[in-house]
C-alpha cells in the first residue's frame, strides 16, 4: 500500500515539546519582514496564541497568532503570510497580530498540521498534498496535468469546488482559510538530465508525504522516497535520492540547485498551498475577529498571486546563472505516460467526481 510506506508519525507530545523548546531557541519572523529573527520577543510559545498587554496610554489586549511553515522568508508564499498579518493588524486596530515562523522552525508540514489539530499551533501553511492524509478531497490536486491553464485553475480554486475542498478537513479540527499559488512542479536531478519520462527510470526521487505524489513518481517509472522538505537538501547532497520535484522559487530558495544541476520544466502537477487554522483557535475568536481573519487571508491570496510570476522568472534566471541546465521538454509525452492515473481516479468515490467537475469548469 502506498500510504503504509510513508514515514511513521511523530507523537504529538514530541511536537508540543518542540514548540516549548522553540521559546528558548528562536523567535518568529513577525509581520515586519525580518529576515533573521531576533531573541527580543520570547512570548509563551507553548500556546497557539498569546494575549499580550500593550501600553501606549490606555491598556489593550493584543492576541498574537502563531503561524508556522516550511519555506524560506524570501519566498513569495512567506510574503503572502506577512501581508495577511499586516492586513489583520490594520483591520483589528492592532489587536490581532500574526507572528510567522518560517523555514520549518516548528516542524515539518505534517507535524505542523498535527499541532494545529491539537491546538498547539494556531495556524500553518502547507502544501495541499500533505493535507491528503487529513481529507481525501485534497488528493485531487495531486492528479497530473489537472488544470488546462491558469484561468482554469483560478476558476476552480476560487469557485464552489475550491471552497468545498477547503472546508473538507473541518471534522479534523482544521479549517482551510485560503489557497496560495505554488506554481507547477517539475523534476530536478543531480546527474541525469530528464528529457522524457524514460530518463526517470530507476532514479530515486524524493516525494512529499502524499500517496498521490508517491503514485505519480511510480507511474513515471522512478522510485519514490518520502522525505520532508526541511531534510531534502541533505538527502540530495548525501545521495539518498537522485532528485526531487518542485516549483522554481522553492528549488531556488531551498538552495537545492546547488546540488541538482538539471531542472526539467515538465510541470507534472499544479498543487496549491493552503493556509489553515486550528478550529480550537478559530472558535476562541469573536465573529468579528473571524471575519477579519478570513478577509485578511482572502486579500493575502490575491496579493500573493501577484508575486508569483516574477518570483518564478527570477528563480529560473538565478539558477541558470549558477550553472543549472534548464530543460523545456515536451509536456505532452509526460502527460501521456501518467494518464492512467486519471483512469484510476475515475473509480475513486471522492476524487472521481471532483476530477470530473474540475474538468467541466469553463472559466
Ligand atoms: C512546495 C510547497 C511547500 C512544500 C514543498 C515540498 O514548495 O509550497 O509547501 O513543503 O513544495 O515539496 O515539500
Amino acid at each position: 500500500m502506498v500510504a503504509s510506506s510513508l514515514a511513521p508519525q511523530k507523537p504529538i507530545a514530541t511536537l508540543v515539546s518542540r514548540i516549548l523548546r522553540t521559546s528558548s531557541l528562536s523567535s518568529p519572523v513577525a509581520t515586519s519582514l525580518r529576515d533573521r529573527p531576533s531573541r527580543r520577543w520570547l512570548a509563551p510559545l507553548a500556546l497557539a496564541s498569546a494575549t499580550l498587554l500593550a501600553g501606549c496610554g490606555g491598556q489593550r489586549d493584543i492576541k498574537v497568532i502563531k503561524l508556522a511553515h516550511g519555506l524560506d522568508s524570501q519566498h513569495p508564499v512567506h510574503k503572502g503570510m506577512v501581508f495577511m498579518g499586516q492586513r489583520l493588524a490594520e483591520k483589528s486596530g492592532g489587536t490581532l497580530r500574526v507572528d510567522v515562523y518560517p523555514s520549518g522552525q516548528l516542524g515539518s508540514e505534517r507535524e505542523c498540521i498535527e499541532l494545529v489539530q491539537v491546538g498547539g499551533l494556531a495556524m500553518t501553511k502547507v502544501s495541499a498534498s500533505v493535507l491528503e492524509g487529513f481529507a481525501a478531497e485534497f488528493k485531487v490536486f495531486g492528479l497530473p496535468y489537472l488544470f488546462r491553464d491558469d484561468a482554469h485553475q483560478q476558476a476552480v480554486l476560487n469557485g464552489p469546488i475550491g471552497r468545498e475542498i477547503l472546508a473538507s478537513p473541518q471534522g479534523k479540527f482544521v479549517r482551510g482559510l485560503c489557497y496560495y499559488e505554488a506554481g507547477s512542479r517539475s523534476f530536478y536531478t543531480k546527474n541525469r538530465p530528464i528529457h522524457t519520462p524514460d530518463d526517470l527510470k530507476g532514479l530515486k526521487i524524493r516525494v512529499q508525504e502524499s500517496p498521490m505524489a508517491f503514485a505519480l513518481i511510480r507511474a513515471f517509472g522512478a522510485s519514490a522516497t518520502p522525505i520532508s522538505f526541511g531534510e531534502l537538501y541533505t538527502a540530495l547532497q548525501q545521495g539518498v535520492v537522485d532528485g526531487a520535484e518542485n516549483n522554481p522559487p522553492s528549488f531556488h530558495l531551498a538552495r537545492h540547485y546547488e546540488v541538482c544541476r538539471f531542472y526539467s520544466l515538465n510541470e507534472h502537477t499544479t498543487v496549491p498551498d493552503v493556509v489553515i487554522v486550528s478550529t480550537h483557535f478559530w472558535s476562541s475568536l469573536t465573529p468579528q475577529q473571524q471575519q477579519w481573519l478570513q478577509e485578511a487571508a482572502d486579500e493575502s491570496a490575491v496579493y500573493q498571486r501577484t508575486l508569483w510570476k516574477a518570483a518564478t522568472e527570477e528563480a529560473l534566471a538565478i539558477v541558470e546563472k549558477a550553472g543549472v541546465e534548464i530543460i523545456r521538454p515536451d509536456r505532452a509525452i509526460f502527460a501521456a505516460r501518467v494518464a492512467p492515473l486519471h483512469d484510476e481516479a475515475r473509480k475513486d468515490p471522492v476524487i472521481g467526481p471532483l476530477n470530473q467537475r474540475i474538468a467541466d469548469v469553463r472559466p
